[in-house]
């Protein structure tokens, strides 16, 4: 039996601003639990849901040192799906009523104290990972302290540490003097070979260099970080790195996601019937939203954090044109004020076409993802990517920039050998962009059967996490034979 511990700012079903919670809240469910103990840790954040704080059960606290203080670490537990969740409580720093705050070097400090902090509680808890499994920058100190200053502790001796990227646009840095100063660490790990990046410390930096393994979340990603395109100036350690550093794309929760047993939908459909039940979805959406009902109306669906990450400054480019079409718009998500404000814009100059729904929702976004015909995402880079995964699970046809995660789960249409599960274009250009929508426009119209044979090879591909979950225990394997 292996031990097995997640670290991670965020994890279904406790707290989620992004994909990163789904895999932190799927993922440890489908390893093989006869052979692995795998558990969680996460921040025990104020704004959690009253009905998810309820569920925590208070274990004990202690103190640590920490930047200059003794700072109170408290110790929270629940179990959920047989998995064990760990929280670290102190209320000085996960008070916020949002998870992340804008104040970078508080972030910095808050996610330094729980790196400390989730490896301090190892031994109060008695659970001595074989393998600590970090993810995102939040996390990177992990391996650092793990090799810095645990070693000497017989209990922490051996314990291997693996870094998962899931975005490497955000890395946890400041000034060298600063990261010192809150990280405690010497002189010796501001070198350029280690935290040091430029005249900044580097949080993700530092568990990308003493990890023992590294991975991110799609075959394509992993081959795009080492260019400097997509490095965000980390590309070379990636390259030195090669060696360590493997791509596993994700899966999604084939159960919560599910158009047969889907509770949000008032229709649900499977693979036999969906010709003549989805569209009830579809009409259901336009009553619901105010948009002209109409069931042969093309829908498309965005659901998103309204970010650059995401493309949205294509869509923002060709927006008018875009409405010209004979289409509907439904989008879901908030983010830059920006893009917030051109999606309430045209739903009010095109109300009966474009629903601009600008805050989150969980039954709402399953209801898109039914309703729709098709799914936008023409990200400008795309780790992995779940949303495009849950569209095909329900037969919405994804359209996406072929980047990263895109391009490994979407097999763009091939008409000739009617091949394919969905659209693709490469170059981020806002008319490719809207080239390749009206390809897929014309296939809804013109040619129905070629399009309902696309999505019945949609819902057919699996991207539940069987085939990627045996991938991590393969490694786990391969650090810890
Ligand atoms: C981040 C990435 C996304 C990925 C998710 C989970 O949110 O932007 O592409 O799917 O992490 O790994």
């Amino acid at each position: 039996m292996k031990n097995i511990l997640f670290v991670a700012s965020e994890g279904v079903p406790f707290i989620k601003t992004g994909g990163l919670a789904d895999v932190v809240g799927s993922l440890p469910k489908e390893i093989d639990k006869q052979y692995y103990d795998v558990r969680v840790i996460i921040p025990k954040y104020r704004c959690m849901k009253q009905e998810m704080t309820d569920k925590l059960e208070y274990v004990t606290n202690f103190y640590m040192d920490f930047h200059w203080k003794r700072e109170y670490v408290g110790i929270f537990k629940a179990v959920v799906d047989g998995i064990t969740y760990y929280f670290i409580d102190n209320e000085f720093y996960f008070n916020g009523d949002r998870p992340y705050g804008d104040d970078v070097v508080f972030e910095i400090e808050r996610y330094t104290y729980f790196s400390k902090a989730a490896l301090s509680i190892l031994p109060v808890i008695d659970f001595r990972p074989d393998i600590i499994h970090c993810h995102d920058w939040q996390t990177g100190l992990i391996p650092v302290y793990l090799k810095e200053r645990f070693q000497g502790n017989e209990f922490y001796r051996g314990i291997k540490s693996i870094m998962t990227i899931h975005n490497l646009k955000f890395q946890g840095k400041w000034d060298i003097e600063t990261v010192k100063d809150i990280t405690g660490l010497p002189d010796y790990y501001f070198t350029p070979d280690k935290l040091g990046f430029y005249k900044d410390g580097n949080l993700l930096k530092g568990g990308l260099v003493y990890a023992d393994a590294i991975t991110t979340v799609s075959d394509t990603y992993a081959e795009e970080i080492k260019m400097p395109f997509y490095g965000e100036g980390l590309d070379g350690l990636l390259r030195a790195r090669a060696g360590d550093l493997r791509g596993i794309v994700n899966g999604i929760d084939y159960t919560d996601f599910n158009p047969e047993t889907d509770k949000h939908l008032e229709h649900p459909y499977n693979q036999v019937n969906f010709r003549k039940e989805k569209i009830k979805n579809k009409t259901a959406l336009q009553k619901e939203l105010g948009l002209a009902v109409d069931e042969k109306r093309m829908m498309i669906g965005i659901v998103s954090r309204l970010t650059d990450q995401k493309g949205f400054d294509l869509i923002a480019y060709v927006m008018d044109e875009f409405c010209h079409d004979a289409v509907q718009i439904v989008v879901l998500g908030t983010g830059e004020d920006q893009y917030e404000n051109m999606f309430r814009h045209f739903a009010w100059k095109y109300h009966e076409m474009v629903s601009a729904n600008i805050y989150y929702s969980d039954a709402l976004s399953h209801k898109i993802y039914a309703a729709s015909d098709a799914f936008l995402m023409p990200s400008l880079f795309e780790p992995c990517g779940l949303s495009q995964l849950m569209a095909l699970r329900y037969g919405t046809i994804p359209i996406v920039r072929q980047t990263g995660g895109l391009k490994d789960t979407v097999e763009p249409y091939n008409r000739f050998e009617s091949r394919g599960t969905g659209f693709g274009f490469l170059n981020y250009n806002a008319h490719e962009m809207l080239g390749t929508i009206r390809e897929a426009e014309a296939l809804y119209y013109d040619n129905k059967r070629e399009w309902n044979k696309m999505v019945d090879r949609a819902m057919k591909v699996d991207f539940s996490w069987r085939v990627s979950a045996q991938k991590y225990q393969e490694m786990y394997m391969w650090l810890c034979p």
